[in-house]
């Protein structure tokens, strides 16, 4: 059974088939698409908020032909001391795939192994490859030339993510950079740095020489395609908040910052955004700042995860 619980649980041939999904899926929305979910309820169960996740999900579910179930973690039993594997394993009987939000990163590994159908990572504390698929497919958009290549035009393109570079956007970037042949420069506070553990999974995918950290900001921005940050304080995190605002206030991404980067770089950012703390509110207002075409891209890019999963599952 084919999951998709990191960057790298697809193979070459089925990242460019979600790829070229995706800009199909964008260009004929609203017109026929083939039901690919027909007669499949796909439930997701989530245990943090979400505004773009939930949504873009339910909504593709839908235009696939399929059924979305949401499952509050608490108003099911698993929030009540049930276990993942009897879970997996229920859940497995009624329904076609488990999209999942949660905190501990082996949840979603162990649902994956206990269950029989296709698992998303929908964000975990570690990782959030959905993100980071959408995210390369917007860029992709903006550098893509004549002969329609989309991965063909991040090759060699730097990215520079600031602040929280131990969160699951900085680690998930580690694994997108290596993944679609990017550089990444990680830069954040020091007792942020990329952890022992993260190294070696950075070492075992391969992608040891794609990142660099650094804790000057000024010399990861340079020379950017991309400029990127994410929330200082992520869901789990927000005991913690008072110390992380002090310590990251030197990585906001504001205009004199942007502007070391290469002219045309791009602003991007997962979302939800706090104005004034990882980000100045003129550069979410900036002509660059190309954030709304990113969260609407989240429907696209998983409709074309989900398309390539349920095929393999039929296959
Ligand atoms: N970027 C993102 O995953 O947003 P939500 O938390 O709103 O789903
Ligand atoms: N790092 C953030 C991402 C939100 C989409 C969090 O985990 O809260």
């Amino acid at each position: 059974m084919k999951h998709f619980l990191k960057e790298t649980d697809l193979q070459p041939h089925e990242v460019a088939e979600v790829f070229a999904l995706a800009r199909d899926f964008k260009a004929k929305r609203g017109r026929h698409v083939p039901p690919v979910l027909a007669n499949q309820t796909w439930a997701l169960i989530f245990s943090k908020s979400s505004t773009r996740t939930r949504v873009s999900f339910e909504v593709g579910i839908h235009e696939l032909g399929g059924n979305p179930l949401f499952l509050n973690r608490n108003d099911v039993q698993l929030g009540r001391g049930e276990t993942i594997e009897d879970t997996a394993k229920v859940l497995s009987r009624y329904v076609h795939g488990l999209i999942v939000r949660t905190y501990d990163h082996s949840d979603v590994e162990q649902l994956a192994a206990a269950g029989s159908v296709p698992v998303i990572n929908a964000l975990t504390d570690f990782l959030h490859p959905c993100q980071i698929y959408t995210d390369a497919f917007t860029m992709a958009e903006r550098w893509v030339g004549a002969d329609g290549d989309l991965l063909g035009s991040l090759r060699g393109r730097k990215i520079a993510f600031l602040g929280d570079t131990a969160c699951n956007m900085a680690n998930s970037w580690v694994l997108g950079a290596g993944l679609f042949g990017m550089k990444l420069s990680l830069s954040g506070p020091a007792e942020f740095a990329p952890t022992d553990e993260f190294k070696a999974l950075a070492k075992a995918e391969g992608f040891e020489d794609v990142y660099e950290f650094t804790t000057d900001p000024t010399e990861a921005v340079e020379d950017a395609d991309v400029v990127y940050t994410d929330v200082w304080v992520s869901m789990g995190k927000e005991e913690e908040t008072e110390e992380r605002l002090a310590q990251m206030a030197p990585y906001q991404v504001n205009i004199p910052l942007f502007e070391r980067a290469k002219p045309d770089a791009l602003f991007m950012h997962c979302l939800p955004a706090h104005a004034g703390e990882e980000v100045s509110a003129n550069v979410l207002k900036h002509e660059r700042c190309i954030i709304f075409d990113e969260a609407e891209n989240r429907l696209h890019t998983q409709k074309a995860i989900m398309a390539v999963l349920a095929q393999q599952a039929r296959a």
